[in-house]
């Protein structure tokens, strides 16, 4: 009978070595939180399909920020839900539209203790509920809304953002929205490319998150769910344009591509764990049919492993404390 050489399970026989022997780690600051403001409303109101995520107020919101940042995440990612919607969605460069207005009370209270982050993205704002405006056909005109894009950013940077996540998938996008805040002044205003978005069904609890108007789909500026080189040409694009941090999203049905984009740029890769991958897991745990908890530090921490520097998640939160958890144990 031959014995094993090789013994892999020395490296797992306990707790104290495991923990040694670990190779990739999260810490709360890689964990940026998304949050939802909504315009019009005196009490915060729940998301059915996002348990325990919620459109805030803005005064709740100051609180989710102040208690994010307590937490140690490394940011907020705001989203704004305005009152009244149009065909060039007016409400994204108003100074006194919701996410702007919500940038600014942010920005005053926490500005220094976490990175203060904004949607740029037409979809919240447009009657339609495309991600830019529409040409005389029906159409999403790319460069059209390049001009709405660099209006709202413009908007953004004004109120205090610090970074602005350009979600909308335009061809040129990053460069425009670049040489717009340049031009401003406003040369530290970073830019997150949403570069590998792909388009599907996993942002369905987003839709009620953000009270969408969309009939449709977004097919036509979102990514194939069957192209990983795509996705990889997209980031380079991004970087050639000027993107400080370029993400993959949605995160779990894409590692490969997280891992393709991470071996293939030299800045910071990023990852948005979305509405739909946060809802499987709230729907199963609440049935008693999957661990909640291991759940969720597990897909994190496979999102880490595939590439991923930082990561938009709805768990932000809870995930630090859970972390803090394990360094005592
Ligand atoms: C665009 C945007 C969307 C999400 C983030 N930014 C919606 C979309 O493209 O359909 C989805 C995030 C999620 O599902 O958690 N404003």
């Amino acid at each position: 009978m031959s014995f094993p050489v090789h013994r892999p399970r020395r490296l797992r026989q306990s707790p104290a070595v495991r923990r040694l022997a670990r190779e990739t780690h999260l810490v709360p600051s890689q964990l940026v939180l998304p949050l939802f403001v909504r315009e019009g409303i005196t009490e915060p109101a729940d998301i059915s399909s996002m348990p325990g995520v919620r459109q805030h107020t803005l005064d709740s919101l100051r609180a989710a920020v102040t208690d994010a940042a307590a937490a140690g995440v490394g940011g907020v990612m705001l989203f704004g839900v305005p009152a009244e919607r149009d065909a060039i969605g007016s409400g994204a460069d108003d100074p006194r539209g919701i996410l702007n207005v919500a940038t600014a009370a942010v920005a005053e209270e926490v500005g220094d203790a976490l990175v203060v982050q904004t949607d740029l993205c037409l979809d919240e704002f447009t009657d339609h509920g495309h991600c830019g405006v529409l040409d005389a056909r029906g159409r999403v005109d790319n460069d059209e809304t390049l001009v709405r894009y660099a209006a709202m950013g413009l908007a953004q940077a004004r109120a205090g953002s610090t970074m602005l996540g350009l979600s909308g998938m335009m061809d040129g996008q990053i460069g425009y929205v670049r040489d717009a805040l340049d031009a401003e002044g406003f040369i530290d205003t970073i830019l997150l490319a949403y570069s590998a978005k792909y388009a599907g069904a996993f942002y369905g609890p987003f839709r009620e998150a953000v009270d969408s108007q969309l009939t449709g789909d977004r097919r036509t500026y979102q990514l194939d769910a069957g192209n990983g080189r795509e996705g990889v040409r997209e980031a380079l694009l991004d970087v050639e344009e000027g993107a400080d941090i370029v993400m993959v999203k949605p995160a779990l049905p894409y590692l490969d591509v997280l891992a393709e984009v991470r071996a293939s740029v030299d800045v910071p890769v990023w990852a948005y764990q979305v509405s739909g991958e946060y809802a499987m897991v709230e729907a199963a745990a609440a049935k008693g049919w999957i661990d909640r908890r291991g759940a969720a530090m597990e897909s994190l921490l496979g999102i880490r492993r595939a590439g991923a520097d930082a990561i938009l998640t709805y768990w932000a939160v809870e995930a630090a404390g859970w972390l803090r958890e394990d360094l005592v144990r």
